[in-house]
C-alpha cells in the first residue's frame, strides 16, 4: 500500500516558511497556509541561489475554516507570534499530529500545544530574506530535524528535494550551536545597529560577545555536562562568514518590530535562574532589547 504524502498546514509564510513550502511541494507534498484575512491563495516569488526565480501559488485557509483535524503542521512564524498563531488550532491537533517547529531559539512552543503531542524541532543554517511576496535565498546550507521520535516515514524521500536535510538523533547539538551564534550576534548587532562583522572587529563588542558566550556555555554545560562549552570560535567564525549581513534581530529592531530575544537570550536567562547561575550579560542584552 502506498502511503499518501503529507498535507502540511503552514503557520508563517514568510521567508523560512516560503523556502520550506518550495522544498515540500517539489517533493510532492501539499501545503496550505493558515492566515486570517488573506486572499484564497498567496503568489510568491522565490529567487534561487543560481539566479533563477520560481513562482509558488500556495492556498490559504483562515483559522476558523480549518478542517477538524490537522495531521501535519509546520510552525514558521517568528517566536513572539507563536501563541497568537497557535491559539485557534489547539482543538484541531491530536496525539498523532506531526508538528515541526522551524524557528530560531528554544522553548517558543512550550505550553502552547496539547500534552502528548510530539514536536519535531528543525534547525536551519540557510538564510532567506525579503518581504512578501518576494523572497530570496541568500544561503542554502544545512537543516537538521530531530526530536523525541523516530525519523518520520516521509523524510527519506524529502531529502532528495530539500538540500542538506538530515535527521539528528541528538537535535540539541545543532540547536544549541545555532542558539549560541544567535545569542551573541543578534542582540549585539541589534543594540549597536551594526553588521555582523563588527562583533569581531570592534573591541567593545568582541568583549561583550565573549562574556555572553562564556555565560551561556556555562548554562548549557550545567544542563548537559557533555557540552564542550567552547563556543566562541564557532560564533566568531559565523560573524566573520556573514560580516556584511544584517542580523534578523537588527532588522526587526530597525523596523520597530518585536524581536525573538525571549526565545534566545531569554531562554538562557530562564535556564540560568532555574539552575541558580548568574548570567548578567545575557540579562543586560535582554533588558536593553525589551525596553
Ligand atoms: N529567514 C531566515 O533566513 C531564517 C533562518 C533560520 C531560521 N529562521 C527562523 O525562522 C522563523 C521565521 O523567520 P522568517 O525570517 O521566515 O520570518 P518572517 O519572514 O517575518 O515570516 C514570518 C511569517 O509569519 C506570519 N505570521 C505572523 N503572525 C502570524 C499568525 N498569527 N498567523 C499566521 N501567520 C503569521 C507573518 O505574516 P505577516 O508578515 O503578514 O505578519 C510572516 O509571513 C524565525 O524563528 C526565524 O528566526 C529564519
Amino acid at each position: 500500500m502506498i502511503t499518501p504524502l503529507p498535507h502540511w498546514y503552514l503557520l508563517g509564510a514568510g521567508n523560512m516558511g516560503t523556502l520550506a513550502a518550495w522544498y515540500l511541494t517539489r517533493a510532492g507534498h501539499t501545503v496550505t497556509v493558515i492566515k486570517a484575512g488573506s486572499p484564497a491563495s498567496l503568489e510568491k516569488t522565490l529567487l534561487l541561489p543560481e539566479g533563477k526565480s520560481v513562482t509558488l501559488t500556495i492556498p490559504v485557509v483562515a483559522p476558523e475554516a480549518i478542517p477538524a483535524s490537522i495531521d501535519y503542521l509546520l510552525v514558521a512564524v517568528k517566536t513572539p507570534y507563536s501563541r497568537a498563531a497557535l491559539a485557534p488550532l489547539n482543538t484541531r491537533l491530536h496525539d498523532a499530529s506531526q508538528v515541526i517547529r522551524l524557528q530560531n531559539g528554544l522553548g517558543a512552543l512550550d505550553g502552547l500545544l496539547p500534552d502528548n503531542l510530539t514536536v519535531l524541532e528543525a534547525v536551519s543554517t540557510s538564510a532567506v530574506k525579503g518581504q512578501h511576496p518576494h523572497h530570496q535565498i541568500v544561503a542554502e546550507n544545512h537543516t537538521w530535524i530531530g526530536g523525541k521520535a523516530n525519523p518520520p516515514a516521509w523524510l527519506a524521500a524529502l531529502q532528495a528535494h530539500w538540500p542538506n536535510l538530515q535527521w539528528a538523533d541528538d537535535i540539541h547539538t545543532p540547536q544549541w550551536q545555532k542558539l549560541m551564534a544567535n545569542a551573541v550576534i543578534n542582540p549585539l548587532t541589534a543594540i549597536y545597529d551594526v553588521p555582523n562583522g563588527q562583533i569581531v572587529d570592534d573591541p567593545e563588542l568582541r568583549k561583550r560577545a565573549e562574556e555572553i558566550c562564556t555565560e551561556a556555555d556555562h548554562v548549557l554545560q550545567a544542563l548537559d555536562p557533555a557540552w564542550p562549552a567552547a563556543s566562541l570560535e564557532n560564533v566568531l567564525a559565523v560573524a566573520r562568514a556573514t560580516a556584511g549581513n544584517t542580523s534578523s534581530m537588527r532588522a526587526d529592531r530597525q523596523r520597530g518590530a518585536i524581536t525573538e530575544i525571549d526565545a534566545i537570550n531569554g531562554w538562557i536567562v530562564k535556564q540560568a535562574n532555574r539552575l541558580g547561575l548568574e548570567v548578567p550579560e545575557n540579562q543586560a542584552v535582554m533588558d536593553a532589547l525589551k525596553r
